[in-house]
């Protein structure tokens, strides 16, 4: 059986990519097919939770029973429900794969073959959701006690410094919880297995098992029912 030690608490989590419009019928997208976070968030709901999952592109992992979803497309409207929704949660977790560019323009209609061939993208930089969460926690927009989670999508393996560029994304970003995945090599976007470690602010350091994402949601939920329970974050 599951434990229930989220009873109560309101979990917010993203999954899912961004798409970030270039003209009214393309976009600038990723890979991410929106399982982890989903499952993620049918667990922390089975573990008592009230949960709200803000989604964007997804390969459609099934509705979970019992969670609030709210749809979203581009990076910018991500940041816009998370920043309005986590004043409320005990728990913020951010499995959205999150576009760090957007085209800078949108053009309001399709953009046609030249003359002169392909014409340019001009990129502008997105927001940074994760970090501007813990930005609004400390300028007390968000509550002291909401537990942050980031996850940290790294090319290479535990010898080419995945490890490492995770330890310095959670120092970078500010976040209590990172979940490291590697990734390209067909590993974490859009499979069904997912591997990993969870890596805490105070520096714990725990590998997570290679197995489902349902798996893979389990352990990230045990490490965050830890600490929640006894009034958030440490
Ligand atoms: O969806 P699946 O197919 O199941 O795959 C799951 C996953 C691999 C997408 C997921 O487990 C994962 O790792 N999600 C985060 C992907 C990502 O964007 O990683 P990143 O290293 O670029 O970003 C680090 C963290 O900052 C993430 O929590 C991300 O949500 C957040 N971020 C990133 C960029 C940005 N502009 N704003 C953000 O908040």
């Amino acid at each position: 059986a599951l434990p229930y030690d989220l009873a109560g608490r309101r979990v917010l989590v993203s999954a899912g990519g961004t798409r970030e419009p270039l003209d009214p019928v393309r976009y600038l997208g990723n890979h991410s097919s929106g399982k982890q976070g989903y499952a993620l968030a049918r667990a922390a709901a089975q573990r008592g939770a009230h949960v709200t999952l803000v989604a964007g592109a997804t390969s459609n992992p099934g509705e979970p029973a019992a969670v609030d979803v709210v749809h979203i497309d581009s990076a910018v409207e991500l940041e816009r429900e998370m920043q309005a929704r986590a004043v409320d949660a005990d728990v913020v977790i951010m499995a959205a794969a999150v576009a760090d560019f957007r085209p800078i323009s949108v053009a309001g209609s399709k953009i046609k073959k030249g003359a002169d061939g392909p014409a340019p993208i001009t990129l502008a930089e997105n927001p940074d959701i994760l970090a501007g969460l813990v930005r609004a926690r400390n300028d007390g927009v968000i509550p002291a006690a909401t537990l942050i989670v980031g996850f940290a999508a790294e090319t290479g393996d535990e010898n080419g410094g995945v490890l490492d560029h995770g330890r310095a994304k959670l120092r970078r970003k500010g976040c209590d919880l990172l979940i490291v995945n590697a990734v390209g090599d067909g590993k974490a976007f859009g499979t069904e297995d997912n591997t990993g470690w969870v890596l805490t602010a105070d520096g714990r350091e725990t590998a997570l098992p290679f197995g489902s994402k349902t798996l893979m949601a389990s352990r990230i939920l045990d490490e965050v029912a830890a600490v929640v329970p006894n009034g958030g974050r440490a």
